[in-house]
């Protein structure tokens, strides 16, 4: 008998990715080779992420089903466990240190990053994070080259200072707590507070623009209201940066 499938709405992709049994199905695309490198070795170094179970026969990617409910849609996380995602981003990074794929890659980051440190997720955020029994980030697709301080400043923002109506001595102490997780040193402190503004700021411009010229999925997310979302959040991360500094130095 034939499995039914079951569309999976936590992203933003419309009903591309859907679950059949245990199993995740997402479409194959020219940046999964290397994608499915990454995540192995990332395996091997020992962070949890989906395993890969190779291609269906509709040519899409099979990744094992995690159980669990998204960060997004869970209670706040507390301090303590947002550290513990900032140590889950930390291990990532030292997992992807030193990560060189076998053939030509074709990643398909949306957003360009600053440099070339090493690959990242690029997308390490609530709406990435499963946690139940594993805590695991999923959809690595958007994987690409950047820096520990851009991909590190988007999860921190993202995890921590993504409310704009929240008060900045919370926002602030749970940003701390994250960052204290990663085991940033001082000069990744100090660039911090920019860099989550900048990192912000570039998350609205890439849905603006491709409003502007019809790319999906972010012409619609902009419309729908991420666009307007992105714009206060830029200006509560970008119009705070003396909070965050005076935190993230303590
Ligand atoms: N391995 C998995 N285990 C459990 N749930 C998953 C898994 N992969 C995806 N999902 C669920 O499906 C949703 C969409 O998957 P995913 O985040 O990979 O794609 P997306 O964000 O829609 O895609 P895109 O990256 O193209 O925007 C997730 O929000 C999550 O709820
Ligand atoms: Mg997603």
């Amino acid at each position: 008998m034939t499995e039914p499938e079951q569309p999976l709405t936590g992203g933003n992709a419309g009903g591309r990715v859907v679950r059949v049994g245990d199993t995740v199905r997402k479409p194959w695309s020219a940046a999964t080779p290397a994608v499915v490198e990454l995540m192995a070795a990332v395996r091997d170094a020992g962070v949890d992420v989906p395993a890969f179970l190779g291609r269906d026969e509709r040519g899409r990617q099979m990744l094992a089903y995690v159980p669990g409910t998204l960060a997004l849609h869970s209670d706040p996380l507390a301090p303590a466990e947002l550290g513990r995602v900032g140590g889950i981003v930390r291990a990532i990074h030292e997992a992807c240190a030193g990560f060189v794929p076998r053939a030509e890659p074709h990643w398909a980051a949306a957003i360009p990053a600053p440099g070339a440190e090493l690959i990242c997720h690029g997308d390490l955020a609530p709406w990435n994070l499963i946690v139940g029994e594993r805590w695991v980030f999923i959809d690595w697709d958007g994987a690409g080259p950047s820096t520990r301080l851009w991909d590190l400043a988007y999860a921190a923002q993202a995890f921590t200072l993504n409310d704009p109506a929240a008060p900045t001595a919370d926002s602030a102490a749970c940003l701390a707590a994250f960052v204290t997780g990663y085991g940033a040193d001082a000069s990744l402190r100090a660039a911090l507070p920019r860099a989550m503004a900048d990192r912000a700021a570039a998350m609205h411009e890439l849905l603006r623009s491709s409003h502007a010229t019809g790319v999906e999925p972010w012409a619609s997310m902009y419309a729908s209201g991420h666009g307007d979302h992105w714009a206060r959040a830029t200006r509560y991360v970008a119009g705070h940066q003396e909070i965050w500094a005076s935190a993230l130095s303590r």
